[in-house]
């Protein structure tokens, strides 16, 4: 079966991996300390701080605002559950917004007819790889007093307006989940300009440990360490790390392979008047997923038709306001409904040969076609 997605994983990976055991210090260490490093450099950014998870780099980033308790964020509710379960977790309370049909990032102008008094973050989900709009996004912020906590799971290596998504908001969540742009096999990171928002995560995420282990090892009084807050365990190991690096040094190939892959998609279903494909600004966007639309009367048949061909495909994602967890902040969201029953992503992936890529193109015009 042909995946939605798959990560590429060769010598650079297994070879870093291969030192880290050596070395016998598997948790986090030097090795994540020097993925930090890059990340900057890519990020653009003076702080990056890794953490085990996309989620808990999204709970760190809206709990270290340390807001007033029943704050509320302006989320789109078209994105993976983890984005509200952080929010939740981080003692916010989602206010859901629409995404735009055309992108499937936040509508800017519903998220502005939804704001409170209580509304003190925005967090746009950067949908599939293409930023937001980040000039809407941030002028909104500005006139309303709020936070920009920016969910770029899917978005790593993007820009906007050629400043790297990363650099934009006050902090910046990316995934290096299994599936994502780079992977780690697992981890997050949180990325921020601010240095009084930056040295609160570092106790948070670490059990509320004011000093970083490594650091603490040449001092005299090298067991010395205070608890200063709470905080939970959500540090990255070197293991994940060096996965992180070997994956940095490929970034450019993955890129430039999934847009071509983006391209040969695009032009195939520029035929089929069916199928509605999202506009992403590929000069900016390193693609995490593609997208299409289609009638809800053959999406299921659709899906089964590519699956009888070996071919998966998914529904990314069920909105958030319509799941039983969050029935607490249920809203009317017309146009997310109607676009749920309409998306579906299909197979897009760095290893993906052309023939595959013919198969999949093949199996979707050949149903509408025959
Ligand atoms: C939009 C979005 N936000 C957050 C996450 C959470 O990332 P992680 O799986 O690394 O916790 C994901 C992961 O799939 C995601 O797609």
């Amino acid at each position: 079966m042909l995946p939605t997605h798959r990560p590429s994983i060769a010598d650079e990976e297994i070879n870093a991996i291969k030192d880290v055991f050596e070395s016998r210090w598997l948790g986090k260490g030097s090795v994540t300390d020097k993925f930090e490093e890059q990340l900057c450099l890519h990020l653009e950014t003076t702080h990056v701080l890794c953490v085990n998870s996309g989620t808990a780099a999204l709970q760190m980033a809206v709990e270290c605002l340390e807001l007033n308790p029943d704050f509320e964020v302006l989320v789109p509710s078209l994105t993976f559950p983890a984005t509200i379960q952080a929010i939740v977790l981080a003692g916010g309370q989602p206010i859901f917004c629409e995404v735009e049909p055309t992108t499937l990032n936040i509508d800017i102008e519903d998220a502005k007819s939804r704001l409170t008094p209580n509304c003190r973050i925005i967090l746009p989900v950067h949908y599939a790889g293409q930023a937001c709009d980040m000039d809407k996004v941030l002028n909104l912020a500005q006139e309303n007093n709020l936070f920009v906590v920016e969910d770029a799971a899917h978005a790593f290596g993007s820009t906007y307006k050629g400043r790297a998504v990363g650099s934009l908001g006050d902090l910046t969540c990316f995934s290096f989940d299994p599936i994502k742009n780079i992977t780690c096999g697992g981890g997050g990171a949180v990325a921020t300009d601010n240095d009084e928002l930056a040295a609160r995560i570092l106790p948070l995420r670490n059990i509320g440990i004011d000093k970083e282990f490594r650091l603490r090892i040449d001092h005299p009084k090298s067991w010395k360490y205070e608890v200063v807050s709470l905080g939970y365990r959500y540090l990255m190991s070197n293991i994940n790390a060096a996965i992180g690096l070997g994956q940095l040094k490929k970034i450019a190939a993955f890129k430039d392979r999934k847009i071509f892959i983006v391209k040969r998609y695009n032009d195939a279903f520029a035929e089929a008047p069916e199928i509605t494909v999202l506009e992403q600004n590929l000069d900016e966007t390193f693609p995490f997923s593609y997208v299409i639309r289609i009638s809800p009367t053959y999406r299921d048949r659709l899906i089964a038709h590519l699956k009888q061909n070996g071919i998966d495909s998914a529904v990314q994602f069920t909105p958030n306001h319509l799941q039983p967890a969050f029935s607490q902040y249920r809203t009317d969201l017309p146009t997310t409904e109607m676009l749920f029953s309409e998306i579906l992503t299909i197979p897009l992936f760095y290893e993906m040969t052309d023939s595959d890529v013919d198969k999949v193109i093949n199996a979707i015009l050949g149903f509408f076609h025959g």
